[in-house]
Formats: C-alpha cells, structure tokens, sequence
C-alpha cells in the first residue's frame, strides 16, 4: 500500500481538526484509496497542547527546516492562518519538494502567483479548498465538476462572523454593537473583528473563487468593499417591509460589459435560496451558462468543516501525480486586457430623514430624475418619528447605475430642502 506521510503546521482549531479527522479514518482511507496517510511531524510551538491532542513527541518538529528535510513528509498541511511566517514556511517547503495544502485565505489570495509558481517549478502540488467557505466544497466544484461552463455569476454568504451577527439584528431587533459583543463572548466573532465585519475576508475569498470562476486573476484590491459596521437594524426593518432580507453579500459577475465584484450588504428578496441561509452558515450561488442555477451550502469555518475541506485536498494530493494548477495565467496582477465594471447596475434602497413640509419630496423627486433614478416603490411613515424628529422616507428605486445612486445622495446632501440620507443599500434581484 502507498503511504504518504504529512506534517501540520500549526496545531490551532484548525489543525487539531485535521489531525483529529486524518488519525480517526486512517483505516477507512486505507481501504478506500489505497493509501496509508500518517502525520509524521507537526510544527507547534505549544508542546503540550500537540501531546494532549496525542501527537508523540518525537513528531514534534523544532522548526520549518526539520520538516523540510524530514523525507518522511510528501505533503505539508499549513493551518497557521496570517502572512508570515506562514508565506516563508509554505515557500520553504514546495522548495523542499514537498505538496502543499493551505486553508490560508489571505495567503492564498495575495500570493496565490508566488507560491504557484514555485509549487510548478518543484512539481509539486498546491492545493486550497479550505481557503474558502470552510468545508463547503466550492473551489473543487468550480476547478472541476463545473469546468464545462462559462460561469456568469456567483453570489455568496462566505463570512459566518457577519451572517451570524446580520441573524441576529434580525430575528432579536438587536443593534449591530450589542450583537458584535455577544458574538465575540461566544467566540463566533475574534477580538479584533475587523478582517470580518469590515468585509476584507470575504473580499480575499472572493478574490480566489471569482479567479477561477472567471479564468483570469482577480486581485482584491479590485473588489468594491464595504462591511456591515453601518448597518442598523431600522434599516432591516424597513426592509422587511419591502419583503427583502440584509446579507453581507460576496457578488461576482462576468457579463459582455466586463467583470464586477464586490462585497456590501445586500437586500435581497425573502424567498432567494440565499436569504434563508442564517446563523454562521455559508453558501454560494453561481449561475453557469449550462448548468443554470447550483447552490452549495454548509458549514464556512470550524475545526471539523474545514479540517473535512483540507483532508479531501490531502487525499486527492496522495492519489494524484499530474497536480493540476489555475485554468488560467496566474499572474501577480488582474492581466491588461480584464475589463472591471465599477459602475455596476443595481436597484438601490435609499433611507431619507426628511422634514415633513411641502416641497421635499418634489426636491428629491426632481433630483433623482437628474440622476436617471426610477423610484419603484416608496414608504412614508406618519408623523415625524425617526432622528431628530425627521421623518423616515425610504427608496426602493428600479435598476440604475452606481454613480447616478451616488450623485444623487450627493445633491439630496446638499439640498437646502431639509432631507438627507440616512442609509443606501443595493438591492440585489
Ligand atoms: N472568519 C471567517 C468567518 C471564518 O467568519 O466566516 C474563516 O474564514
């Protein structure tokens, strides 16, 4: 029987989770591959969290170097999280020889052309399903089941910090503070939450999922972000009104005017497969020009569902000789002739505080006119009851461009009629 043996580098939920799932079905793999996979070295500074776990102490390796050199190791998982070291040591081993599997999102998506590189120049593999939405097995489903379409879209909740606090503004009326603590005593949120509420670790994970979706290099300094710390659950209540729900949403398109992305809270209608996925779970939706509409959903963190992630790219490596690197020209930058939509289409939920008197809803009327900016449909409270003694007047306008949405809240702004804006969120249809 083959054996291949694998060492861990960083022995946190993680990779705990992986070394939990790879010693409990080390026979079913035997069995069912053919193959003999035992961890033959981890690298944890903490020793006696490596021995608890029952790693023995002669597998625990002193630096990056001994794993390196370690001819017992064919892959090396790297579950550290973070640039560096986690960069150097990754970079260290495909020099070495050795097959990587990383869940490492920002690694991965900031230098996915550099260790690409070096992982084809050493033949070795480089492989990262547990970079994106945990254990769901989208990148794998893009890199092959679904190679035979163009893909024209793909929609995500691929942060479970933000989905879990946007459920919870909804269901308990709780504001976006409040939920955050909470969130961070359960542990669902770290300390400093910013990677997640600010939309950066979506936006690294759409980077990577729309790069192979679209089959060109799609850097996150391209991806329009905005997170949720301005959220207030007034607005998810209003739009309840409208039969909408809020999600962080991760879009991606690729249209005959050219490619969008971005990251931004989202409306989108009750009855959407995506508004029912709640609490910390993930989904993507991608829309293939065969296949039609496909909806993966699970779990996107956790040390089982992502340790379940990197142990099938583990398994596929072990069985595997021909790796199989990007379906397209993995460079450092988006390539010249990729053309970004940043004015993108979109229906928009506009909230006013406005002074109730004569003239103001002319005023923003004739404003969005100026603007090409079509109301759809429109919601007055009675009585001055929002801030300040303002009224709440709320916008869902028909589908309209980004810049005119911006010019617009620009001159309602400044407009000596007493209205301004209080809240836009895109609605997606
Ligand atoms: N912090 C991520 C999330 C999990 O909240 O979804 C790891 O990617």
């Amino acid at each position: 029987m083959k054996k291949v043996g694998v060492a861990i580098l960083g022995l946190g939920v993680v990779g705990g989770g992986t070394y939990k799932i790879l010693t409990e079905h080390r026979e079913m793999y035997r069995k069912c591959h053919q193959v003999d996979i035992t961890v033959e070295a981890v690298l944890e500074r903490d020793r006696a969290k490596a021995i608890a776990l029952g790693v023995e102490e002669d597998k625990i390796a002193a630096n990056i170097q001994e794993i390196c050199s370690n001819p017992d190791v064919e892959i090396v998982i790297e579950v550290m999280g973070g640039v560096e070291p986690a960069k150097s040591f990754v970079l260290d081993c495909l020099r070495a020889g050795k097959s990587v599997v990383t869940s490492n999102k920002e690694l991965f998506c900031k230098y996915s052309h550099e260790l690409e590189v070096a992982a084809k120049k050493n033949h070795c593999g480089l492989f990262y399903e547990a970079s994106c939405v945990g254990g769901v097995p989208v990148i794998r489903a893009l890199l092959d089941n679904l190679q035979g379409n163009k893909i024209t879209s793909m929609m995500g909740i691929i942060n479970g910090t933000t989905n879990y606090i946007l459920t919870k503004m909804a269901t308990e009326g709780a504001e976006y503070g409040d939920v955050l603590k909470e969130a961070q005593k359960l542990g669902y949120a770290e300390a400093n939450p910013s990677a997640d509420v600010e939309g950066y670790d979506a936006t690294y994970k759409l980077s990577i999922l729309s790069s192979i979706a679209f089959h060109t290099k799609i850097p996150y300094t391209r991806i329009y972000r905005e997170g949720i710390t301005d959220i207030s659950v007034t607005d998810i209540e209003y739009g309840k009104k409208f039969g909408y729900v809020l999600k962080l949403l991760a879009i991606g398109k690729n249209g005959d005017g050219g490619i969008e992305v971005r990251v931004h809270p989202s409306f989108i209608k009750a009855s959407h497969p995506l508004a029912s996925v709640n609490d910390s779970y993930n989904a993507v939706y991608l829309t293939g020009d065969s296949v039609e509409d496909v909806m993966l959903y699970g779990r996107g963190a956790g040390a089982l569902p992502t340790g379940s992630a990197i142990v099938g790219d583990v398994i596929y490596c072990a069985t595997h000789t021909n790796y199989r690197y990007s379906t397209f020209k993995n460079t450092e930058d988006a390539s010249p002739s990729t053309k970004f939509v940043d004015n993108f289409e979109s229906a928009y939920y506009i909230r006013l505080n406005a002074t109730d008197r004569t003239g103001v809803l002319a005023k923003v009327s004739s404003i969005f006119a100026k603007c090409k900016i079509s109301v759809a449909r429109m919601l007055q409270e009675r009585g001055p009851v929002g801030e300040d003694g303002a009224t709440p007047v709320v916008f869902i306008t028909h589908v309209t461009r980004e810049n005119n949405v911006k010019k617009a809240v620009e001159l309602i702004n400044e407009s000596e009629e007493v209205a301004k804006v209080a809240a836009v969120i895109r609605v997606v249809s």
